[in-house]
């Protein structure tokens, strides 16, 4: 191990902090060049994400620098020079993946010594995950966390003059470094980071400590950074954030996720706004009054609730109730009545009795989403849950988890076919999968439509005539 920097306070600004991995990017420019010289070929990367869109966004940027220091992209990892997992630990399958892959890319590397492999994300900020790399993955180049993800260029040079594992993880950072480069997976939209970090601590979750405290950016750079962003061909954003709802209290100048968006929805040029996640208890009436006055803001809130058992939602540390709830519920569908609610639901947290569980299943038909990410409970060492003695037996929470995912399916599916007949403004995204004649178009309230086209539409806004409903996503033909 050559470095190991804990806890690490940053003296460079933000501008000088950019300026100095400018030159690192350089120096591996030449690393790779005379790899490439010597093996007669170019060199490629493949990235793997795991987790949420913020670690999607974060891959965005791996992607920028590892392509500025001269690599080619891959999707396949077996061809690849460079290989980094951006990894998730918010339950512990997500953990069993990297592991599991970690075993197969250790053989392949015996194959091809030079092969380089990286590993970053929130998985990386738990001790116990790095000491288990560092005893049984020591073909493990580089590691690092979430904290110093804009020291990449830096850290790979390192790795790449070292034949020993590089280890930085830092414990938290007040910085946020802008401007290095992005490699953007689509042309048309973009997600765009308004904050970071959580400070929230539902006492399931593992976010607030691998993501840090929270920290909001500047509204300045956020709106520079959406109108480059449309400057290069981008229509529609996603704001990011662990809670959006509670933007800008950190501020120099505080101020609101609302005014935030209105903000944003001047931007001309930019033509859907979207966001997420939404932490129902700083979900305000302003934001809903901006929602309905917004030509740009997309009719969608993804509203996770979590449970529907007040008792329940007061041991996951979540501050509201479920009568609270249901009465934001009201408020929001008053005055955006088309609007889309999707959430996020845990079953099984520690302790959660039949009674709970069926008022989780009451406010599910009471609000009627149209869809719903269902998880089952997952142990995170160091929270305040996973010390609960009373964790629920495996087979009752499957027998809970079916229940629950049949509701929500079959409320998602009858709430999908709402607009069937109607015409849809839609944004073109693919080319279809399964059928080249088809492409993919979103609607504003996030549900898809194939129909007939090309890939000369991706990135255009279509009228689509929504002529089936399949469930979960529409057929549909061209209005005009
Ligand atoms: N910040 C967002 C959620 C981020 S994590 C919010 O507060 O809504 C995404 C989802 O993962 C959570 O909404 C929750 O439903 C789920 N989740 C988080 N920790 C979990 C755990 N320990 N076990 C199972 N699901 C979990
Ligand atoms: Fe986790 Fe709660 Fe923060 Fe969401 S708000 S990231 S669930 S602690
Ligand atoms: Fe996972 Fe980290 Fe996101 S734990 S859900 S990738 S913030």
């Amino acid at each position: 191990m050559k470095i190991k920097m804990e806890n690490k306070k940053e003296t460079l600004t933000a501008v000088e902090e950019q300026k100095r991995q400018q030159q690192f990017i350089e120096k591996a420019r030449i690393y790779v060049r005379e790899k490439s010289e010597e093996l007669g070929r170019p060199l490629y990367a493949c990235t793997t994400t795991f987790g949420c869109q913020m670690n999607a966004r974060d891959s965005e940027k791996l992607d920028g620098i590892l392509e500025a220091v001269g690599y080619i992209k891959t999707d396949k990892e077996d061809e690849a020079d460079f290989v980094i997992y951006n990894t998730c630990t918010v339950r512990e399958n997500a953990n069993q993946r990297v592991y599991g892959r970690l075993g197969y890319l250790g053989s392949m590397k015996k194959k091809k010594p030079h092969m380089m492999i990286a590993l970053c994300g929130c998985m990386m900020q738990e001790a116990h995950v790095v000491e288990k790399l560092k005893k049984s993955y020591r073909f493990v180049d580089l590691i690092f966390g979430t904290h110093n993800i804009f020291k990449f260029p830096e850290l790979l040079c390192y790795a790449m003059e070292s034949d020993r594992m590089i280890i930085d993880v830092w414990k938290d950072t007040d910085q946020i470094v802008e401007d290095l480069p992005v490699d953007r997976k689509y042309k048309f939209k973009s997600g765009v980071n308004i904050m970071f970090g959580c400070n929230n601590f539902c006492s399931y979750c593992i976010v607030p400590y691998v993501r840090g405290r929270e920290r909001s950016r500047n509204p300045k750079d956020i709106v520079r950074e959406i109108e480059h962003l449309v400057a290069d061909g981008v229509v529609e954003v996603m704001l990011l954030g662990q809670n959006v709802n509670s933007y800008g209290k950190n501020l120099e100048e505080p101020m609101t996720f609302a005014q935030l968006l209105k903000e944003i929805e001047k931007i001309e040029g930019l033509k859907r706004i979207r966001f997420m996640t939404s932490h129902p208890k700083d979900l305000s009436d302003e934001l809903i009054e901006v929602m309905a006055e917004s030509k740009k803001i997309c009719p969608h809130l993804h509203l996770p609730l979590q449970s529907g058992s007040s008792r329940v939602l007061k041991e996951m540390n979540r501050r509201y109730t479920k009568e609270s709830y249901l009465a934001l519920v009201d408020r929001i569908r008053e005055k955006l009545p088309d609007i889309s609610l999707t959430t996020d639901i845990i079953v099984g947290f520690p302790g959660e009795t039949e009674e709970d569980f069926l008022e989780t299943m009451d406010v599910v038909g009471k609000v009627g989403y149209d869809s719903a990410f269902t998880f089952i409970y997952s142990k995170r060492s160091g929270t305040p849950a996973a010390a609960k003695e009373d964790q629920v037996p495996e087979e009752v929470v499957k027998d809970r988890f079916d229940r629950l995912l049949a509701q929500v399916q079959e409320i998602a599916r009858e709430r999908s076919s709402r607009f069937e007949g109607t015409v849809q403004e839609v944004l073109v995204e693919s080319v279809n999968d399964q059928d080249a004649s088809l492409v993919t178009g979103r609607m504003g309230n996030n549900l898809l439509v194939h129909f007939p086209g090309d890939a000369s539409m991706i990135g255009t806004f279509k009228q689509i005539h929504l002529d089936v409903c399949k469930g979960f996503y529409y057929m549909g033909t061209p209005a005009e």
